[in-house]
């Protein structure tokens, strides 16, 4: 390989923690004016592998060139010296400063916010963002936030972006627009990477795809000239077959009632708006709804952590008698076997504890019960085995402190626990959001296994495709109202796409 002609060449890269080999001997090429699609397993070494172009982390062996130049990158500042940008996995931005303010953080010299503010226009309008340089981190949107980001990199001057999964908070719409404004920049004749688990975005974005397989660099093709299923097969290193099975529901009962169910948020917006629909045992109930439409506050009234201005939710016993949800304790209607399984856009944020190892966070759990941490370790340590062992979560240990891991595999562990829960009704949302590809067919496997142990699953999810395999019901949810209750089995993408967007929809 000619090292002139990219913008970075990686020769030779090995870095590892401790016994973790994260990256081995990788050979890499980005190139200028192309958008190359970094695909990899979670743990794969992905991250680590970007983190030592940012400066983030030394590599022990090997060499990196720039435009042709041997470079040492020791720290960020040698990064964006070197033209190098990177926005994170998560985000580092400082909540309480705006901006601008946030986008010359630690930047030398005098700074004329009047002319910053002036550049940062400058550099929406060239590609088409839009940034507010006045207004403050904690008033913005993840996908403001992004953007910030993004611009900070760009207003330091970089020509090798780097993206590191930046979709996995964003919406559909925001990750067109994302998309739109990377294509501008490609075609700027910056070299740019990005992270993704997502097929069609690969599909639909990139250039290129380069593969890592246990921090090893596997290959590359033009995207055009291969296909998801290659593309999978080359991360996993074996075929493996994508389908979703959708088991016949056994006896189905009703297990959930909700009647004229109407949630107002804090601002005093109806966020559901006479909402009736029962879930079954034994069978999967998928929620369909452009973001924001209401998935997130009904999980949430189900589960006792969403008061409701009207209606009625009942849990429905094996001997036929009710129980109202409403107003009841959450960590009752817990014990009455419903879990809530929400994975956040932040899933460092909640409900993991970094600093704790995998057996610890089990125990998180057990501890809401008002066990005794100190003596009750046996329980969750099985239960932290087998979610590792189940998910093939990559680690060294049980022991091993939560951040130290991948991202991917941080999540599999919070789903992991969830499902694995045995609850009677199973209420997930976004459950495969930053997985790999593998893993999140080892998702839907767990939550199809909880159908036929008779649990009563309400799924919520991103991927339309997926939603239209797995569910034996769809509910379709548009401003707040139920546009429509279908049959898995019979409707189509489109049926479901106008309920989204009322098009055709009753309500
Ligand atoms: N600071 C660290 N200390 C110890 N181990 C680490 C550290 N950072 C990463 N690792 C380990 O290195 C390996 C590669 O991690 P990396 O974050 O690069 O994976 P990834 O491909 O980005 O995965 P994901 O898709 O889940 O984000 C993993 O086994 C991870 O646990
Ligand atoms: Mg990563």
């Amino acid at each position: 390989m000619d090292t002139k002609q990219a913008a970075v060449s990686l020769r030779n890269i090995t870095k590892t923690f401790g016994s973790v080999v994260a990256n081995s001997k990788v050979n890499l090429d980005i190139r200028k004016g192309e958008i190359l699609a970094l695909l990899g397993e979670n743990g794969s070494g992905k991250t680590t592998l970007m983190n030592m172009l940012s400066g983030i982390y030394f590599p022990d062996e090997g060499q990196i060139f720039i435009n042709g130049k041997e470079a040492v990158i020791k720290s960020p500042k040698d990064a964006y010296a070197l033209g190098i940008g990177m926005v994170h996995q998560h985000f580092k931005l400082v909540d309480v400063l705006s901006a601008a303010e946030n986008i010359v953080l630690g930047m030398k010299g005098k700074l004329n916010m009047k002319e910053i503010c002036a550049k940062i226009n400058d550099i929406c309008q060239r590609y088409g963002f839009e940034v507010d340089p006045n207004q403050k981190i904690y008033n913005m949107s993840v996908s403001q936030k992004q953007t910030v980001e993004i611009v900070k990199v760009l207003f330091r001057g970089a020509d090798i972006l780097i993206l590191d999964e930046p979709t996995a908070v964003l919406t559909p719409q925001e990750t067109q627009k994302l998309f739109d404004v990377l294509r501008n920049m490609r075609d700027d004749g910056k070299a740019i990477v990005i992270i993704t688990h997502k097929m069609h975005e690969v599909e639909s974005l990139s250039d290129r795809v380069a593969v890592l397989r246990h921090g090893e660099y596997v290959g590359d093709m033009l995207t055009q000239e291969t296909t998801a299923q290659e593309m999978t097969n080359m991360m996993v290193g074996h075929s493996v077959t994508l389908n979703i099975e959708r088991p016949n529901p056994v006896n189905p009962k009703p297990r959930i009632q909700v009647s004229n169910l109407t949630v107002k948020n804090e601002e005093g917006i109806t966020k559901l708006d006479d909402v009736s629909f029962t879930a079954n045992s034994g069978e999967i109930l998928g929620i369909a709804g452009i973001s924001g439409c209401g998935q997130k506050e009904l999980l949430e009234a189900i589960a006792g952590l969403q008061p409701a201005e009207n209606g009625t939710i009942f849990y429905i016993n094996d001997d036929s008698s009710k129980e109202e949800l409403l107003g009841k304790d959450p960590l009752k209607i817990q014990e009455m076997g419903v879990t809530l399984s929400f994975v956040p856009e932040d899933r460092l944020g909640m409900g993991l504890v970094g600093n704790m190892d995998l057996t610890d966070n089990m125990m998180l759990r057990s501890f809401r019960h008002g066990h005794n941490v100190f003596t009750d370790r046996k329980a969750p340590k099985e239960l932290a085995k087998r979610v590792v062992k189940n998910l093939e979560v990559s680690t060294p240990g049980i022991s091993t402190p939560v951040r130290r891991l991948s991202g991917g595999n941080v999540q599999k562990v919070l789903v992991g626990r969830e499902i694995a829960s045995a609850p009677t009704v199973l209420l997930t949302a976004y459950a495969v959001r930053g997985l790999d590809i593998n893993s999140s067919y080892t998702i839907y496997d767990l939550i199809n296994q909880q159908k036929k142990n008779g649990v009563a699953v309400i799924f919520v999810g991103e991927d339309l495709d997926v939603l239209l395999e797995i569910s034996d019901k769809i509910l379709v949810l548009c401003g707040g109202k139920v546009s429509g209750i279908v049959d898995g089995r019979t409707t189509d993408k489109n049926t479901v796409g106008m309920l989204m967007t009322k098009v055709g929809g009753k309500a």
